[in-house]
């Protein structure tokens, strides 16, 4: 008994070094997997009524909360996966919806790609 659990405390340290150590593992799904080009068009087209097309938020607009400033640096800090999720599931209690029915996780993927984008350019240009 006790010597299988020393295996399997070895092949979790392994696993776990793996991926703590080792060259950084991309995710399964990441926003190089997405076309920004697409992304762009998509983003213009659903989402820059509240966030802008510069991704700052529609200035004058009025929302309980306000659009989240896709530029800044909390939200180009989140993980792929995360914006993702956000994109895709919504964020409950607030006006930023699922767009999980809308949109496919192909869309979304290059939606996040775009978004990337606009991080980018908001550091060449502070
Ligand atoms: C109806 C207006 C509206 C539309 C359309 C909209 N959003 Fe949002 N979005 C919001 C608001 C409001 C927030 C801020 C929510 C909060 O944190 O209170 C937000 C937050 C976000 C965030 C940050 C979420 C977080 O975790 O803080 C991301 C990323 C985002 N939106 C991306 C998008 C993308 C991409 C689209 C298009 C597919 C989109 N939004 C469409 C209103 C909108």
């Amino acid at each position: 008994m006790c010597g299988r659990e020393g295996w399997l405390v070895l092949v979790v340290g392994i696993l776990v070094a793996g991926f703590a150590g080792g060259p950084k593992v991309k995710e399964l799904g990441s926003a190089e997997k997405g076309d920004p080009v697409s992304g762009r068009e998509i983003y213009v087209n659903v989402c820059s009524r509240c966030h802008g097309v510069d991704g700052k938020g529609v200035r004058g607009i009025r929302l309980v909360s306000p659009p989240a400033d896709l530029t800044s640096a909390d939200v180009q800090g989140r993980l792929d996966g995360a914006l993702f999720k956000r994109i895709h599931e919504g964020k409950p209690n607030t006006p930023m919806g699922a767009w999980q029915h809308a949109l496919s996780d192909e869309e979304i993927w290059d939606v996040v790609a775009y978004l990337r984008t606009l991080g980018a350019e908001s550091d060449a240009n502070p």
